[in-house]
């Protein structure tokens, strides 16, 4: 594998005047790949079914000649005004039925059919015209799904289209004497509050009751609009593919959780990401206020390295960083210069993850529009911003470091995004979160030293693992429960996993109903952070627990004498929320047993491994010791190994 950098560009925002310089310095900094045109359906295509290709074709021309590879984006992103008039109807609504309007991005319905055409039509005319272009070595589809919260829209379209799905759902798989209608009462226990239906059409979407929906049907409408984040995608890949052989991808977002992405990454060639750690921790990590404080220049050292391990699993082992903050960013609750250092560390840090390219949005800031406040590799007018200078120290250093291999790890967590649904919908209690609880055990593996994969419920390759974690896994399927009684290492559950079924409705027998496991929970409780439940070594349990019945062997109590981790063949589990010092007692008892290594690494320490280097990222402004090592504060070491 070869490490690229690359930009993201938007040449409709500039003179053309400054495109051949542009390019130029693109290829003078050591950048390999441009992305273009993800926003720039109002230039393409400025009223309806009148076209003007010949900017694009010009930049495209101007920077494949300086053998810059393009990034061609699907334009969908940012429909343009002239759609909404023939199409009023294509607006997303919001869960309050409030229809949003044209003057940002993101505006549309994944519902809407007549949307959906405009978009087959734009992608095809797109894909025709540049399929065969050497220039446009891949594309990128749309921009960003569910960013701005967007996959779930109320609206009309909406509504129709859930009722056929749910029709379908029924008439194929279920049959009993009540017809399709009276399987879907008795899957959602509709017969609860009087909720039965006649028919489908009596079935509205989950928004505007008086208290909570039924969580099944929330959980079905979870379910068909991933699926419409799916087809979506989908659909613009087939039409690429019947025109070029550029490989596809999409620019996931970060802790966006509200669709399926390894179903949408099995219809791409590759995955990628969009990494803005100072805003991420700024505005959607829930960590303590030390923390944020302390790292509010750095980034939480463990955020961008999960994505890179979740959007790695995403891609099938293919993957970039799409856009890298290269500054402060104008849209986050704070938003603070990164530490020098930092960007040429989360550069770093992507390619030690397996990245094969890292490309910085943007390249030069823009003096109007949303984004005025949203630095980039030069200012405004062109002069070099600090961004560029890091970025300068990556390229030269790519030089020497540019071909790499991955490592495979020993440890896998299982991340389903149909059980962070089932979160969201009951989480029973304040605080409780699936990302979080999947983040919580991460972070603990992390600080130990360890490299992790993060896979989906259907993986099937773990013979390559020796513990695999699956917190917090509400909803598991019977083939993975019989693929984990018969894997040969040891397995990490609870809080919470098996205990609900397809419907969200509670499992029975009892959960978490495991082949060789007679365990089975009697009792769930939640309670207020300042009320943890405390273990017997040290160390709590947070926001929730479980209470068991059954014969297992008990590894830890409460200190009340309950059973607090337990274990039957194989299986480990958790039956509460683990605080830090519990994960890390678990992490350190299961590594001595397994005969595996690990390392305590200092506060903001972090380490990676590809197959011949050892990296050492210090997240920390303060220079860190690590046995005879001295890590600099910000800073990447990098050792052949
Ligand atoms: C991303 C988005 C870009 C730009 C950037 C600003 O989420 O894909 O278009 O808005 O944020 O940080």
């Amino acid at each position: 594998m070869i490490r690229t950098l690359g930009t993201c560009y938007y040449p409709e925002q500039w003179d053309e005047s400054l495109w051949q310089s542009d390019a130029k310095s693109m290829v003078e900094l050591g950048l390999t790949w441009v992305r273009i045109n993800e926003f720039a359906w109002a230039k393409i295509e400025p009223r309806p079914g009148e076209f003007n290709f010949l900017w694009l074709d010009r930049i495209i021309a101007i920077l494949g000649k300086q053998n810059l590879k393009v990034v061609l984006g699907t334009p969908t992103a940012a429909p343009p005004r002239w759609i909404i008039d023939k199409h009023p109807d294509m607006l997303i609504v919001g869960e309050d039925g409030r229809k949003r309007s044209h003057g940002s991005r993101r505006h549309y319905c994944f519902s809407h059919k007549g949307y959906a055409k405009e978009c087959e039509r734009i992608v095809e005319i797109l894909a025709e015209r540049y399929g065969g272009n050497p220039f446009v070595s891949a594309w990128q589809i749309d921009n960003e799904f569910g960013c701005h919260d967007t996959t779930l829209s109320y609206s009309d379209s909406a509504l129709t289209a859930f009722q056929c799905w749910l029709r379908k759902q029924y008439s194929s798989k279920y049959h009993n004497n009540d017809g399709p209608i009276g399987a879907l009462n008795n899957a959602w226990g509709n017969v609860f509050w009087s909720m039965e239906y006649q028919s489908f059409s009596e079935i509205s979407l989950p928004n505007n009751t008086v208290t909570e929906p039924n969580p099944a049907h929330i959980f079905a409408f979870r379910k068909f609009s991933s699926q419409q984040v799916i087809n979506f995608n989908k659909r613009q890949v087939e039409i690429i593919r019947r025109f070029s052989d550029a490989p596809i991808t999409h620019n996931f977002m970060g802790k966006t959780t509200d669709f399926n992405h390894f179903e949408v990454g099995r219809d791409l060639d590759f995955s990628s990401w969009d990494s803005y750690p100072l805003g991420f921790l700024a505005d959607r990590i829930d960590t303590d206020e030390r923390l944020k404080k302390e790292f509010a220049r750095q980034g939480d050292p463990d955020f961008q390295a999960f994505h890179h391990d979740l959007y790695r699993s995403v891609g099938n082992g293919r993957w970039w960083v799409m856009e890298q903050q290269p500054g402060p960013v104008n849209w986050a609750p704070y938003n603070p210069n990164p530490m020098h250092g930092m960007l040429k560390l989360w550069t770093w840090e992507a390619f030690a993850h397996g990245a094969e390219t890292v490309s910085y949005f943007r390249w030069r800031q823009v003096p109007f529009g949303q984004e005025q406040m949203h630095s980039g590799l030069h200012l405004q007018d062109g002069t070099k911003s600090n961004a560029y200078y890091e970025v300068q120290d990556v390229a030269n250093e790519l030089k020497k470091t540019k071909h790499y291999e991955q490592i495979s790890s020993k440890i896998a967590i299982i991340f389903d995004y149909g059980s962070s649904a089932a979160w969201d919908i009951q989480p029973h209690g304040k605080n409780l979160n699936y990302f979080n609880l999947i983040f919580d055990f991460y972070k603990s593996l992390r600080k130990l030293g360890q490299s992790i994969d993060i896979i989906p419920q259907d993986h099937r390759n773990f013979e390559k693992y020796k513990i695999i974690f699956g917190p917090g896994l509400m909803i598991m399927c019977e083939k993975l429960k019989s693929r984990l009684s018969k894997f040969n290492g040891q397995v990490f559950l609870g809080p919470r996993t098996s205990t609900r079924d397809l419907n969200l409705n509670t499992t029975i027998p009892l959960p978490p109903n495991l082949p060789g496991f007679d365990a089975n929970i009697i009792l769930t409780e939640t309670f207020r952070r300042d009320s943890p439940i405390q273990l017997e070594k040290g160390g709590n349990f947070c926001y929730f627990r479980e209470h068991f019945d059954g014969k297992f062997e008990i590894i830890e109590k409460t200190k009340s004498g309950d059973p607090a981790i337990i274990r039957g063949g194989n299986f480990n589990y958790i039956a509460g929320w683990p605080d830090q010092t519990v994960l890390n007692r678990i992490l350190k008892n299961v590594f001595n047993e397994e005969k595996m290594d690990f390392i305590c690494l200092p506060e903001g320490v972090r380490i990676r491994e590809t197959l011949r280097e050892r990296f050492w990222f210090n997240y920390s402004s303060k220079q860190k010791n690590v046995g005879e090592k001295i890590l600099e504060p910000c800073s990447v070491f990098r050792e052949c190994i």
